[in-house]
C-alpha cells in the first residue's frame, strides 16, 4: 500500500517559513509582499480559487488587492488596470485569473503584465528562462508538485518521469523542471499510442489531463511516485483527481490524495513568488 503524501502538511510547512520571512524583512524595511489578484466575470471555480489566493496572503501576512471586474469588461479596461498595477510600488506580484471570458485576450493580457511581477510565471520571458534552466519564477503548480515529490525523500535524477498533459500552465513546464532534476522525461498527451505500455515504465507520474479517475492500478508501476494534478467532480459531487486513487494507491510507493494533494501546494507556490519578487525589489 502506498504512503499517502499530504499536501497540506507540506504547504503548512512552507506557509510558516514563509510567514517567518515575512515578518523578518517587515521589521528590517517596514514593508511587506503585496499581492495583485485580478478576476473578470462571475466562473464559480475562479472565484473559490481567487478566494483563497485572497485568504493565502492574509495567512502569511502579505498585502492584497481583489479587483472583481464585472463580465462585460474590455480589454482597454483590463490592460490600464494592469499598467497601474505594474506601476505600484506596494504591489510586487499580479496575478489575472484564467480563464478570463472569450471576448478578452489572454495572451494580451500575459504579455502586458511585467516579468518582474508575473508570478504565475505565465509570460514568455518566464517561460522562457524555466526552459533555458534560469528561472525567476517557478510555475505554481509544477513548483508545488517538485516540493511534493521532495517531500519522499525520491531523488529524481536518472528516473524515469512521466507527465500526462502538455498545457503551458502544468505539462510543458512540469516536464522542464524535472528534465532540470535529471529525470528522463516523457510527455503524453491525448495523441499517445499504447499510452499504458509508457506509464508502467514511469518512476514519478504526474497526470494533469482533466479526465476523472482515468489513471488506474493496472497503468502504474510497483513502487511508483503517482502525483494527481486533477481536479474533477463527479456525477454524486464528490472531488476526484485524474487517477483512480483506490487502484493506484495499492501499486505506488507514494501518492497524492485529492482534495488535499496537489492543490494546497498551489497557493503556496504562488506566496512564494510574491516574496522573491518582493526580495528583488530590496
Ligand atoms: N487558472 C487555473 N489555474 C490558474 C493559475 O495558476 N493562475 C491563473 N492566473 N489562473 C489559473
Amino acid at each position: 500500500m502506498a504512503q499517502i503524501i499530504n499536501g497540506k502538511a507540506v504547504s503548512l510547512a512552507e506557509r510558516e517559513r514563509i510567514t517567518k520571512e515575512t515578518e523578518e524583512l517587515f521589521s528590517k524595511y517596514g514593508r511587506r509582499p503585496g499581492l495583485a489578484v485580478i478576476i473578470v466575470g462571475e466562473d464559480p471555480a475562479s472565484k473559490v480559487y481567487v478566494a483563497n489566493k485572497e485568504k493565502g496572503c492574509q495567512e502569511v501576512g502579505f498585502y492584497s488587492e481583489l479587483y472583481r471586474l464585472p463580465e462585460d469588461t474590455q480589454m482597454p479596461e483590463l490592460l490600464s488596470l494592469i499598467e497601474k498595477l505594474n506601476n505600484d510600488d506596494k504591489i510586487n506580484g499580479i496575478l489575472c485569473q484564467l480563464p478570463l471570458p472569450k471576448h478578452l485576450n489572454e495572451e494580451e493580457v500575459i504579455l502586458a503584465i511585467n516579468p518582474n511581477k508575473d508570478v504565475d510565471a505565465f509570460h514568455p520571458v518566464n517561460t522562457g528562462k524555466i526552459m533555458i534552466g534560469n528561472h525567476s519564477f517557478l510555475p505554481c503548480t509544477p513548483a508545488g508538485v517538485m516540493k511534493l515529490i521532495e517531500s519522499t525523500g525520491t531523488d529524481i535524477s536518472g528516473k524515469e518521469c512521466v507527465v500526462i498533459g502538455r498545457s503551458n500552465i502544468v505539462g510543458k513546464p512540469q516536464a522542464m523542471l524535472l528534465l532540470q532534476a535529471n529525470g528522463t522525461v516523457t510527455i503524453c498527451h491525448s495523441r499517445t499510442k499504447n499510452l499504458k505500455e509508457v506509464t508502467r515504465r514511469a518512476d514519478i507520474l504526474v497526470v494533469a489531463i482533466g479526465k476523472a479517475d482515468f489513471i488506474t492500478g493496472d497503468m502504474v508501476k510497483e513502487g511508483a511516485v503517482v502525483i494527481d494534478v486533477g481536479m474533477n467532480r463527479r456525477a454524486d459531487g464528490k472531488l476526484t483527481g485524474d487517477v483512480d486513487f483506490e487502484s493506484c494507491e495499492k501499486v505506488a510507493s507514494y501518492i497524492t490524495p485529492v482534495p488535499g494533494g496537489v492543490g494546497p501546494m498551489t497557493i503556496t507556490m504562488l506566496l512564494e513568488n510574491t516574496l522573491t519578487a518582493f526580495k528583488n525589489t530590496l
